[in-house]
């Protein structure tokens, strides 16, 4: 018996150490720790610490731009190859650790834009709503985040000290509610998460980042049939939306004032079949949840690296005050402003929302990318901020805060900086709001600055923020504002 329990136990580890052994070799010429290329739980494990994204930055210092993370994950930093993997034509498609993403409603999976893996839906639902994002159609919008940054600053100028990482998420919060179904979430209201809608989306991005090392077990444990079907309730954000559709069906408006994105989808679902009530109920929330913590986590990270560079500030202040700007500055004002344009591309740079490399599989065929080859399936991808700190286009400096690198006149440096610059994700899966982003934020920074002299309540305090879920959240960061003359 005890010999039989022994001969068990050695077969088992057996089998276990040939299984890993077999997962090394898959891509075993990648460099990379020897546990990573043997099981996804080394990765899994660094994801859920919020570790991930500093441990491949490591990788890629101490092997080079191409490291292993993953039995089947390879994280490239060489500019060169993002047109390879996120060119509109390459069939490079989404990897499995975006299913995870997929939302369960009514006992009924249902992909949104940004989870679906089926390239040929994706395509036909982005192009349904392309027309709502254009630079021209954002302007649209601007009524809504001008009355949202009017909200703010009132909010603002009750406190001398407060959480400025939370004031910008109420804010995005709020003017995201605004541009996409005409009223605010509430959350400067209440100044703080009004409804629970923060959590609400930020459940979603835990549940991506968490579980996207894993997607199998994942699906074994949350998409088996019996747990599906326990999903029947519609959540209360989609509740909300479904609510707004109903009442707007009927009533088209037509004043150019008024107009937000549910009453473009509306439009558009005229023309396109798939933007059918649940289409638009899923563009709605992929609206909110993709317009909150990325814009509030940027114009935080923006506003600090201003703080931490006062002859920046002091560059951006004589540029505001240049132009004369009223307190809620026009769109036309700021977009002639290049300095802005600088921090706000730099600010980016140096602080990305995402956590891990933005994953594509490899398809039929293979495909040699930088000089090494990979098998169909094999999923690879860019960490920006891994790209963002290559020295061989943004110069020795890469890791540090200089807007000025954006205004050299050398027209082919910048243009090489440009194309290597993955704020927003690059290609047909790029960020679908990055207008209404823009534009958001080349408002909101001077809005503040012209009113407010920022500082830091404790000079040492640091950007520190939570790396574990699908988007970066920032950890609280205490400022003082002293109003300006
Ligand atoms: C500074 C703010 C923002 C940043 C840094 C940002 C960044 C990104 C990135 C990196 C992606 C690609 C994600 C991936 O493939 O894994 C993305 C996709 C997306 N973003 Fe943004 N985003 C911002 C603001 C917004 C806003 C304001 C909206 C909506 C109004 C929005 C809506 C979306 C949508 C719908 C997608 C999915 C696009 C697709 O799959 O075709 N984002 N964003």
């Amino acid at each position: 018996m005890a010999l039989s329990f022994l001969s068990f136990s050695i077969l088992a580890v057996s089998l276990i150490f040939a299984r890993l052994l077999r997962n090394w070799t898959k891509l075993s010429k990648a460099p990379g720790p020897i546990l990573a290329g043997c099981t996804d739980l080394w990765r899994a494990y660094y994801q859920y610490n919020g570790r991930l994204r500093e441990k491949i930055l490591d990788l890629h210092s101490q092997f080079g731009p191409i490291v292993r993370y993953g039995v089947r994950s390879i994280s490239i930093s060489d500019p060169e190859v993002i047109n390879v993997v996120y060119g509109s034509r390459t069939g490079f498609i989404t990897a499995d650790s975006y299913k995870v993403l997929v939302a369960i409603q009514n006992g009924k999976e249902v992909p949104s834009l940004v989870s679906t893996s089926d390239e040929n839906r994706h395509g036909a639902l982005r192009r349904s709503v392309a027309n709502a994002f254009t630079p021209t159609a954002v302007l649209d919008y601007e009524k809504w985040i001008d009355a949202t940054i009017e909200e703010l600053i009132d909010v603002i100028s009750k406190k001398e000290t407060f959480d400025l990482s939370s004031m910008i998420l109420w804010y995005t919060m709020d003017a995201a509610g605004r541009f996409s179904f005409g009223e605010p979430l509430g959350c400067l209201r209440v100044e703080g998460d009004a409804d629970g809608s923060i959590q609400l989306v930020r459940d979603r991005f835990n549940h991506w980042g968490w579980w996207s090392s894993i997607p199998k077990l994942e699906r074994l444990i949350y998409r088996n049939p019996l747990a599906v079907r326990q999903k029947l309730a519609t959540s209360r954000m989609a509740g909300v939306a479904l609510s707004k559709i109903k009442a707007r069906s009927g009533q088209l408006k037509t004043e150019p004032g008024d107009i937000d994105l549910l009453q473009r989808f509306l439009e558009a679902g005229k023309a396109h079949p798939q933007l059918d009530a649940a289409g638009i109920v899923g563009m709605i929330m992929s609206t909110i949840s993709g317009a909150g913590d990325t814009t509030a986590t940027t114009v935080t990270a923006v506003l600090y690296n201003l703080i931490k560079n006062p002859e920046s500030l002091e560059k951006l202040e004589d540029e505001l005050v240049r132009a004369d700007l009223p307190q809620v500055p026009g769109a036309s004002q700021v977009n002639k402003l290049p300095y802005l344009d600088a921090v706000i591309k730099e600010g980016m740079r140096l602080f990305s929302i995402t956590t891990w490399p933005m994953e594509r599989l490899v398809p039929t065929g293979g495909v040699t990318i930088a000089g090494m080859s990979f098998p169909e399936g094999t999923s690879v991808g860019c960490l920006p901020l891994a790209v963002h700190h290559n020295v061989e286009i943004f110069g020795d400096d890469a890791h540090i805060f200089r807007p000025e690198r954006w205004l050299i006149s050398d027209r082919e440096k910048r243009r090489r900086m440009e194309a290597a610059h993955m704020g927003f994700s690059r290609g047909r899966r790029s960020c679908l709001g990055q207008n209404i982003a823009m534009l958001q934020m080349k408002k909101v920074i001077p809005a503040i600055l012209i009113k407010y002299k920022l500082s830091l309540a404790n000079p040492e305090a640091t950007l520190d923020a939570d790396f574990s879920p699908g988007v970066a959240y920032l950890e609280p960061l205490y400022i003082k504002s002293h109003p300006k003359q």
